[in-house]
């Protein structure tokens, strides 16, 4: 890192090619952000490109290291439009949809559909229709309904499809009850502990429209620890053995899903990739050669850690509003209906000045969106430079999970998008207008 990251701890949450300039301005891929919101207008999102691209080889390298059939397919929720898929396919990256819109948005960029792993709890006949039709790689079975619908789509249609079930190993990963998925009640996949995992395995064995490759789970998102993982993949890999001997079924590929953390505030401590990868393999390979299996291909499904720290929002202040000596509100021009985290998740931030960067943070204050709910609330206590309308705020890690649940609440146009990379900025989503919201509503 660069001189500034000593002076300005906070940088180092922002991609690794931040910097500031001669005035004082937050500069990131080369670009300074504070031209970036003028030219582009705010609330704008920037996506770093090297950070980017550095993240995806980080996860392929960091796992194929320590096993090298390793899979690593990016998880489009957290973040997908066409210019990222294009990128994801340049690296060489899978990707798990879940829904025909994903799938519709990797289609449409000639993404490598074999390397398309098929998510979701409730995929519509025509979203199964449609993964039939383009050659979807993998379609992550969950429940008996899908199992025995897609049974006799794929024979209809004469496929014999490829594809995983997905488990629920009754294990808590110690994260948002919103994002937990890995625990016996949730609406995700079939239960180990209930037999039902046995079932699916015995119907899927003997469907002739099917062919079962694996087994996939997926605990929740973020995951700051490793351990869980490791518990659910000795649940996983002794089921897997059992069935292995009960219906002769070969585990070819073991899914675990994606979840890992990354840092969003100064004081977070989550494991980095390589610990991850070290814990994962680690254990894969100690628990095959316990349990006698042979090796399966890994599949991992990482998101947020993939897209995070790529992304900065940047709002503009406009009325800032002191409450004498209880509360200093910096109002932004977006809000929740870019950010839905901090009020769903009470997910946490920091901030910066990003026309005042070098200056350190004053008082605490609290940075409000505009939107019509009092939980509107981007940030709260956060210290600034002092802060006055016009000024830019910059939100470092805002990749994963802003723009796709970016809402048009109190009719919010969404924002524009820029991929930044050595000094240019491109635009690869434009700004919604007041035309683009009400072009479908009828009179
Ligand atoms: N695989 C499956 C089956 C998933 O359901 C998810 C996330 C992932 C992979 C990727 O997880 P990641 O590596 O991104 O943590 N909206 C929430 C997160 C919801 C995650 C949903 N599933 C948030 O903003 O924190």
């Amino acid at each position: 890192m660069n001189m500034s990251t000593r002076t300005v701890p906070k940088l180092t949450l922002f991609p690794f090619t931040t910097d500031i300039n001669k005035q004082g301005h937050l500069c990131i891929g080369g670009c300074d952000v504070v031209d970036l919101a003028e030219e582009f207008g705010t609330p704008l999102y920037l996506f770093d490109e090297s950070i980017l691209r550095h993240k995806c080889r980080e996860f392929k390298e960091g796992f194929a290291q320590h096993y090298a059939d390793t899979l690593v397919i990016y998880a489009a929720k957290a973040f997908l439009n066409r210019a990222l898929a294009i990128i994801l396919k340049e690296e060489g990256l899978g990707l798990d949809v879940v829904s025909g819109g994903e799938l519709s948005i990797a289609h449409s960029v000639d993404f490598a559909l074999d390397r398309v792993y098929f998510h979701g709890n409730n995929k519509t006949p025509e979203e199964l229709n449609l993964a039939l039709d383009w050659g979807v790689g993998r379609i992550v079975v969950d429940n008996f309904h899908e199992l025995q619908f897609l049974d006799k789509l794929a024979a209809k249609k004469g496929i014999r499809q490829d594809i995983l079930l997905r488990l629920t190993p009754g294990v808590d990963p110690h994260t948002h009850q919103y994002t937990t998925t890995g625990t016996i009640e949730s609406k995700f996949g079939f239960p180990l502990a209930t037999g039902q995992a046995e079932e699916a395995v015995n119907q899927a064995s003997s469907a002739s429209g099917l062919n079962l490759l694996g087994l996939h789970f997926h605990l929740g998102s973020p995951i700051s620890e490793v351990q869980p993982y490791e518990t659910a993949m000795e649940l996983v890999l002794a089921f897997a053995r059992g069935m292995s001997q009960k219906f002769s079924f070969d585990l070819d590929e073991f899914d675990i899903g994606g979840g890992f953390a990354i840092p969003y505030t100064l004081d977070s401590e989550v494991p980095t990739i390589a610990d991850y990868a070290r814990a994962v393999t680690g254990k894969l390979d100690s628990l095959i050669s316990e349990l006698g299996l042979s090796r399966p291909r890994l599949i991992i499904e990482p998101g947020r850690a993939i897209v995070g720290q790529s992304g900065v929002a940047l709002y503009k202040v406009g009325a800032v509003k002191e409450i004498p000596g209880i509360r200093r509100y910096i109002c932004v021009d977006g809000g929740m209906s870019d950010n839905i985290r901090p009020p769903l998740y009470g997910a946490k931030y920091e901030a910066l000045v990003a026309n005042k960067a070098l200056k350190a943070g004053g008082k605490a204050v609290t940075i409000a969106g505009k939107i019509c709910e009092a939980g509107d609330i981007l940030v709260r206590d956060v210290n600034l430079a002092a802060v006055r309308p016009g000024d830019i705020i910059a939100i470092p890690v805002c990749g994963a999970y802003s723009i796709p649940m970016a809402s048009n609440y109190n009719a919010m146009p969404r924002p524009a998008i820029v991929m930044v990379k050595d000094g240019r900025a491109r635009l690869i989503r434009r700004r919604e207008t007041y035309q683009d919201l009400m072009s479908l509503d009828l009179i």
